[in-house]
């Protein structure tokens, strides 16, 4: 628990860089599992930062985002490839060879074979070293809604009613909204060798007490991060309201 985000948000780019710089040791890459929303954009910032002014650097870096928007054009304001580039891609060194995210212009008849060639070049890099997550007011991580299982891998889903109330005003309208995502499953996530959850503010202190006190079920699928060995929850004083 950090007294504010900004502090949280700083550490966990530590992490990342130590990661970085141990991998780059031994020459070997690291790989990232990221998240867009409102929750990691400090982490980027710090990143970008640290690329910036300490000469960080990301060429030994491969990233996999955790999900987009179905359908979805790259360029969209709302589009999370437009997101990555905005706040961290432009600003850093990573090839662009090594930077994945699901593809929103997909016809639905190559959707499986994406999902599963995605969910293969995860394993062939070794898989994820951290993955970082944000968490929706369904209990969503990457858009595994209420419902989605343990054993999940990279798929189509559903957005909850929820889910697309609260980023209608990315699209000015709910009605905007697509109806559909692409998401790595909870089993792709889980099988990160590291995870971590950020949480920052009041609207997200309900959620995280049932994510990390409350009974494991797939109707809140953050609670399946409680089976794994190495998941660091990091929560604002806000967020950490309702922690018993
Ligand atoms: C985004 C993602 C979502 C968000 C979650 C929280 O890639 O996978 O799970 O992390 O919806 O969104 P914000 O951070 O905007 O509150």
């Amino acid at each position: 628990i950090f007294a504010d985000a900004q502090q949280a948000s700083i550490s966990v780019a530590q992490s990342i860089r130590d990661l970085i710089l141990e991998k780059q040791k031994h020459n070997k890459t690291a790989v990232l599992g990221l998240a867009t929303g409102s929750t990691p954009t400090r982490v980027y910032e710090e990143l970008v930062r640290m690329h910036q002014e300490e000469g960080l650097s990301f060429a030994n870096v491969a990233t996999f985002n955790l999900d987009e928007y179905y359908p979805m054009q790259p360029d969209s304001l709302q589009s999370y490839v437009r997101f990555m580039n905005e706040y961290l891609f432009d600003h850093i060194d990573i090839k662009r060879e090594n930077i994945h995210i699901p593809d929103g212009l997909l016809d639905v008849s190559e959707i499986n074979a994406f999902c599963q060639s995605y969910e293969e070049k995860i394993t062939k890099l070794g898989g994820l070293d951290i993955q970082i997550l944000g968490i929706g007011r369904t209990g969503h991580i990457g858009f595994n809604e209420p419902g989605s299982q343990a054993s999940s891998r990279t798929r189509l889903i559903s957005l909850d009613k929820i889910t697309r109330v609260d980023a209608a005003s990315d699209f000015f309208s709910e009605e905007n909204v697509p109806r559909r995502a692409l998401t790595m499953g909870v089993g792709t996530i889980i099988d990160a060798k590291k995870v971590i959850l950020m949480a920052w503010g009041e609207g997200k202190s309900r959620i995280i007490h049932k994510a990390v006190e409350g009974e494991i079920t797939d109707m809140v699928p953050a609670t399946f991060l409680q089976n794994h060995p190495d998941t660091l929850v990091i929560v604002d004083e806000a967020a950490a309201a309702e922690l018993t």
